[in-house]
């Protein structure tokens, strides 16, 4: 199978990984990757979120499958084009993306669908903004109702910041605050099926003991030990099957990962917001404890024929990844440092290191965005995983480099909502 993988971060060096080790892949492509990636394909410049340019570098590379990382490139069409060009895509359409791209319209399909969500209202203008705020009362959540890249989002009790915020944003979506811990479910659908990964947590906030601000995700680990065994098969119950079906009803399909943020509230499953690709950074832990060949189950998902794929398998024990930041992270990011100490880490037994953002300029690894670097630990367990993921994080050297120290360090205690 001949697989063109498109993105550039720290998840597509996992995808790329986990294709590159399913024997079924003859030949691996990736646009336009990034260092790592180039360690398991061969990359193109071209650019992902340009649905005439992929489909060409699709036909040009004859590939079996084109596995779409990010967000963006949904959002622009190239699942459609794709698929209207007689390719295979594991990304679905602009149209069923548009359930992360529109927090509004992941309400309209959640409430059509009977899944269990914040109570919301999307506003407008700042009289229906200031009702809603009064309805839902404080702890005050709002959201910007389009892509924000994980900056969107404000939760706070105060509340002329949330008012602020919805000034910024244009039309928002103002709702309830859910009490209780997040976990990330990732589930492979193919039309009509879904079959659930593990589930995951990440960490979001930029400091250690959940504080700071926002980011696109500090670290992750899986599996979870206190969540309930049940709790990918009641999510896929309860969320991902009635989703599926309401995209259908709609003639819009979805093909692709549908991941699913969910709060497991005193009152049940209920979903945070849904994205349309592999979260970042869960993904680096989630396919690290993957045993089925990963090619084998986009293709069947893509193609509409999950049921032929089964159901996938996992390796025991667990895995913890640690985002490396750049300077200045998550506000203004310092790029262009070096990177040392790569073989290091990698000699720490169980660990390894994916670029998410590094560039090689003169023979020379630099930093090149936010995240910088996804240090993964792997273990018998959770404590095994997280000391070999920080052994081989204390081996980077990055000017200006940072991490949180507590990734997993409580894992029976999850994280608090970010607020
Ligand atoms: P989102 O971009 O929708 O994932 O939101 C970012 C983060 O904001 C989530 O991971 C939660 O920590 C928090 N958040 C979003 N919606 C809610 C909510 N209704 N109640 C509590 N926390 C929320
Ligand atoms: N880990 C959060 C995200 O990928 O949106």
């Amino acid at each position: 199978m001949r697989v063109l993988l498109l993105g550039s971060g720290g998840r597509e060096h996992a995808l790329a990984r986990a294709l590159a080790q399913d024997s079924d892949v003859t030949e691996l492509h990736a646009a336009p990757g990034n260092p790592g990636i180039a360690q398991h394909a061969e990359l193109h410049d071209v650019a992902p979120a340009d649905p005439a340019a992929v489909t060409a570098l699709a036909a040009k590379t004859a590939a079996d499958l084109v596995v779409v990382g990010p967000e963006v490139p949904l959002m622009a069409g190239v699942g459609d084009a794709l698929r209207e060009a007689g390719l295979s895509c594991f990304g679905p359409d602009r149209a069923a993306a548009m359930i992360e791209g529109s927090k509004s319209v992941a309400k309209e399909i959640m409430i059509a669908a009977g899944i269990p969500t914040a109570a919301a209202r999307t506003c407008r203008s700042e009289a229906e903004v200031s009702d809603a705020l009064d309805a839902f009362g404080p702890p005050y959540v709002v959201k910007a109702d389009g892509l924000a890249a994980g900056k969107g989002v404000v939760v706070t009790n105060d509340r002329r910041a949330a008012a602020d915020h919805a000034r910024s944003c244009g039309q928002v979506v103002i709702e309830d605050f859910l009490a209780g811990p997040e976990v990330s479910l990732f589930a492979v659908a193919d039309g009509a099926r879904a079959v659930p990964l593990l589930p995951a947590q990440d960490f979001k906030r930029a400091g250690d003991g959940d504080t700071g601000p926002n980011t696109g995700g500090m670290g992750a680990y899986a599996p979870l030990p206190w969540a309930p065994p049940d709790l990918a098969a009641r999510t896929v119950a309860e969320v991902v099957e009635p989703a599926l079906a309401e995209l259908s009803r709609r003639g819009t399909p979805y093909r692709g990962l549908l991941y699913a943020g969910l709060a497991l509230t005193s009152d049940g499953i209920k979903v945070i917001e849904f994205n349309a690709r592999f979260g970042d950074p869960e993904t680096q832990v989630v396919l690290d404890r993957l045993a089925t060949p990963l090619a084998g189950l986009l293709a069947a998902a893509a193609d509409g024929d999950l049921a032929a794929a089964g159901r996938p398998r996992w390796s025991g024990g667990a895995a913890v990844t640690v985002v490396i930041a750049a300077e200045g992270y998550p506000g203004m990011p310092v790029t262009g440092d070096r990177i040392d100490g790569m073989d290091e880490a990698q000699q720490i037994p169980g660990a390894y290191v994916l670029h998410a953002g590094t560039v090689v300029r003169d023979g020379t690894l630099m930093s090149s965005g936010g995240r910088v670097l996804n240090v993964v630990g792997t273990g018998l367990d959770l404590a095994q995983a997280r000391a070999a993921a920080y052994a081989a994080a204390a081996r980077i050297r990055l000017r200006g480099g940072w991490h949180r120290n507590d990734i997993a360090s409580q894992p029976g205690q999850p994280p608090s909502p970010v607020g």
